[in-house]
């Protein structure tokens, strides 16, 4: 009964502090759009410096990728001395970033670049680093006084309950206040990258916190990791529009793991479901294929389209009865709104080739008795117009299609059957057509 009667003046407190702050965007002028760029963690974990931070920034110049709008360039753990200053600073480790971070970020800025950082909601970082539990507003500062953009944060190392007193939405509060104090002091805010691996649903509560939330896991390099991070996103895509989105993780296209079709496959997932685009692989060792992948200009327009911030979802889960969630076998079907036209995602998750085929109308974003031309988003080139439905033959092992229809006018006319959703339809004698 006693520890009852502890946990609800808590418990009243916490959900009156929700009532008086509904989940809304973190609309404070940074990040309306998915942010592109490069993050070290996957291809170097610990074993970066200066010299690697500054030659990714001029590589991301020579190869392109900042014309495509890659233009963040993110270091993650591993940046830091273990302790802390006397004063309670975090400071760059004195070797590995030993001209400091504000000279290096001057240079990778000088670039035409931003920077992010990284830290933690805990004690310490995943690599046992200095975490900002309790320094959030120290830290933010150091942050931005060393010329930082957008922090990534952490949820490793957590302080006990009777410590915090909240969980991890509280501790993740934390930061966001800080960054807003900071955000005081700076022309823009740092952007809010929440990294707490989709704990406590934080679809529901993130976009009132950061500008992107994880939510999954860590990606791995193979096919396995993509159907199971794209089947799992397939639930809650309603989550993600402007200045808020999920964040499927970072692309780990080029470093062998993936095919060439299941690298386009990730691409075209990760793009057309507006998530964040942080390449995770070794920029030195990328091929003309990969670099092709991510500079793929008609994809990258959709994730960054500035007027439609929805998400592609699914209308037809396809080998799997609809809302199956499957690890192995996610949705194969999805479409979505763009201010370009009704964009479509169609997915092979068999191993073997296969013919992928829908009806327009399946898509709710189509108009019965319209006709649409087709834009084919990897073949970069107009296909016709459908009437009524699409087939593509022959789609790869893993493979993915992605296809643009715009409206070009009334299908014509004596089409059979009268209504595309036939079961329904009914003559205006009252008699049932459908069959
Ligand atoms: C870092 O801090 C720990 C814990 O306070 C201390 O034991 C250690 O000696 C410090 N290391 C250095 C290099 O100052
Ligand atoms: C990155 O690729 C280059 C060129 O292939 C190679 O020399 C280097 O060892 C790679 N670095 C890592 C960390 O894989
Ligand atoms: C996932 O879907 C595939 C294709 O239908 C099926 O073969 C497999 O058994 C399913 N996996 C699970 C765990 O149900
Ligand atoms: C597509 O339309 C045809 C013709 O109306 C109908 O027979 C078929 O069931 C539809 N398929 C789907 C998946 O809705
Ligand atoms: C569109 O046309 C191009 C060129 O003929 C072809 O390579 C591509 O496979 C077509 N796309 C679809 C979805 O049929
Ligand atoms: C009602 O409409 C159906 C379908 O078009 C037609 O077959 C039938 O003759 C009509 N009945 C009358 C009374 O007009």
């Amino acid at each position: 009964m006693a520890s009852l009667k502890l946990w609800f003046p808590a418990a009243i407190a916490l959900s009156t502090t929700y009532l008086a702050n509904p989940v809304r965007s973190l609309d404070n002028g940074v990040a309306r759009l998915p942010i592109l760029g490069y993050n070290t963690w996957n291809a170097y974990q610990c074993d970066i410096d200066e010299d690697l931070m500054l030659s990714t920034a001029k590589l991301m110049k020579d190869l392109g990728l900042q014309d495509a709008g890659y233009n963040f360039v993110n270091i993650d753990d591993c940046y830091a001395e273990k302790n802390r200053t006397a004063n309670g600073d975090i400071v760059e480790d004195k070797v590995r970033f030993k001209g400091g971070m504000k000279a290096l970020n001057k240079k990778i800025h000088d670039l035409g670049f931003k920077t992010g950082i990284y830290s933690d909601s805990g004690w310490f970082t995943c690599a046992g680093y200095p975490g900002s539990y309790g320094n959030e507003l120290r830290d933010a500062t150091t942050f931005s006084n060393w010329g930082f953009d957008y922090l990534k944060y952490d949820n490793c190392a957590i302080p006990y309950d009777e410590i915090t007193r909240v969980g991890i939405v509280g501790r993740y509060q934390r930061m966001t206040d800080a960054l807003a104090e900071v955000a005081k002091t700076r022309t823009q805010p740092l952007v809010f990258s929440l990294c707490e691996w989709g704990w406590n649903q934080v679809w529901l509560w993130g976009a009132s916190l950061g500008h992107s939330w994880r939510t999954t896991g860590d990606i791995a390099p193979k096919w396995d990791s993509l159907a199971n991070i794209i089947n799992f996103n397939s639930f809650i895509t309603q989550a993600t529009d402007f200045s808020g989105r999920n964040d499927l993780d970072m692309l780990q296209l080029g470093n062998g793991g993936l095919t060439y079709e299941e690298s386009k496959s990730h691409f075209t997932a990760w793009a057309l479901m507006r998530s964040p685009l942080f390449i995770g692989t070794n920029l030195s060792a990328i091929t003309p294929d990969i670099l092709g992948i991510l500079t793929n200009k008609e994809i990258l327009a959709i994730n960054q389209d500035p007027d439609v911030g929805k998400s592609i979802s699914p209308f037809r889960w396809g080998i799997n009865p609809d809302w199956t969630s499957n690890n192995t076998h996610p949705a194969q079907y999805w479409s979505g709104p763009s201010s370009y036209g009704t964009v479509f995602m169609l997915l092979n998750t068999l191993d073997t080739s296969a013919t992928l085929s829908f009806n327009l109308t399946e898509s709710p974003w189509i108009r019965a008795g319209r006709q649409y031309s087709v834009r084919d988003l990897w073949a970069h080139t107009d296909n016709g117009t459908a009437v009524r439905s699409i087939t593509v033959p022959r789609v790869p092992p893993h493979g993915v299609v992605a296809l643009l229809l715009k409206d070009v006018g009334d299908e014509p006319s004596g089409i059979s059957p009268a209504c595309s959703v036939w079961w329904q339809c009914i003559d205006r004698n009252g008699t049932h057509v459908g069959g």
